[in-house]
């Protein structure tokens, strides 16, 4: 595995993939590596010939000073698992490297950016939005992976993709999830052993959502989860909102053709959770 520290090198690396003929496979992550990501990686390595892993903690994408600062960074257990899983080219470039000068690029993001993450963290979006163009114009990769753990997310990469016209094939994969159901996150080191053995219930009440939606509304879920949740000590609903899975905007009614998902994000203390589970047909 190569380990690649300045943008030059990368794209010399992977231009002689290209060049080749090879299909190139991009995992973004922002490192704190657990088998969330791991499983994206694989994925990438069934795919493509060329597997490149980018691990840069992106600071246009936080909206936080103190959450950017309390990112795990553990770059050395990174580069073993990556190591491990066959991941041809790491790119770990320093801040100064990415962003030689500020980024001052807006995307027209529209609705889908609008709401659920992109009211509550103003500007997150369009800062996912610069560093992943910047990946795709240095790598111009095959396929693209991304996890649905964030499934926002995802809709707005297809439209900066849409408006940048960009050629990628944007992969989604599966959420991964602890036994108990707590889905993968680097933010779950944070938890304190209380908060952990607690967090489960988030995804308990999301499957409980699941099974009631078949007889129950739309606003009656909403209620259901949001209340649930908020009656556990140290633990604070921020929304739950139950959306259509490609436009991303609320759902009053469930609907006829379409799917629906409702995203939730959760305080566990000053820890941010988040979490979506996917509704049946009707
Ligand atoms: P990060 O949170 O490190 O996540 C990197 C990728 O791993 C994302 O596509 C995310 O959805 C996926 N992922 C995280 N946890 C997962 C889980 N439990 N199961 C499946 N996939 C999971 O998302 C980002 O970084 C950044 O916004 C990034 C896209 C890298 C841009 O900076």
């Amino acid at each position: 595995m190569k380990v690649i520290r300045t943008v030059e090198g990368l794209k010399t690396e992977v231009g002689k993939a290209r060049e080749a003929g090879l299909s190139v496979g991009l995992v973004p992550t922002m490192g704190a590596l657990h088998a969330g990501h791991l499983s994206l990686v694989e994925r990438a390595r069934a795919e493509n010939d060329v597997v490149v892993v980018s691990v840069f903690v992106n600071p246009t994408q936080f909206n936080n000073p103190a959450d950017l600062a309390t990112y795990p960074r553990t770059e050395e257990a990174d580069s073993r698992l990556l190591d491990a899983a066959g991941v041809d080219i790491v790119f770990m470039p320093t801040v100064e490297e990415v962003y030689p000068e500020p980024d001052t690029r807006v995307f027209n993001l529209g609705p889908v950016a609008e709401v659920m993450e992109g009211k509550m963290r103003p500007g997150h979006f369009n800062g996912v939005a610069q560093i992943v163009s910047k990946l795709f114009y240095m790598v111009e990769p095959t396929r693209a992976y991304f996890g649905e753990k964030d499934f926002q997310q995802i809709a707005v990469i297809k439209r900066m993709v849409e408006l940048e016209g960009i050629d990628v094939e944007i992969v989604e994969c599966p959420i991964c999830r602890a036994d108990d159901g707590l889905a993968l996150s680097s933010r779950n080191v944070r938890l304190s052993a209380e908060q952990r053995a607690r967090a489960p219930r988030i995804y308990k009440t999301l499957c409980r959502a699941a099974e009631m939606s078949g007889n129950a509304s739309i606003a009656e879920v909403e209620k259901m989860v949001t209340d649930t949740l908020n009656a556990e000590e140290g633990m604070e609903v921020e929304y739950f909102t139950i959306v259509d899975t490609k436009t991303m905007q609320p759902l009053a009614e469930w609907p006829e053709k379409g799917e629906a998902v409702g995203c939730i994000t959760v305080y566990c203390g000053d820890v941010r959770l988040i979490d979506n589970i996917r509704f049946p047909k009707k």
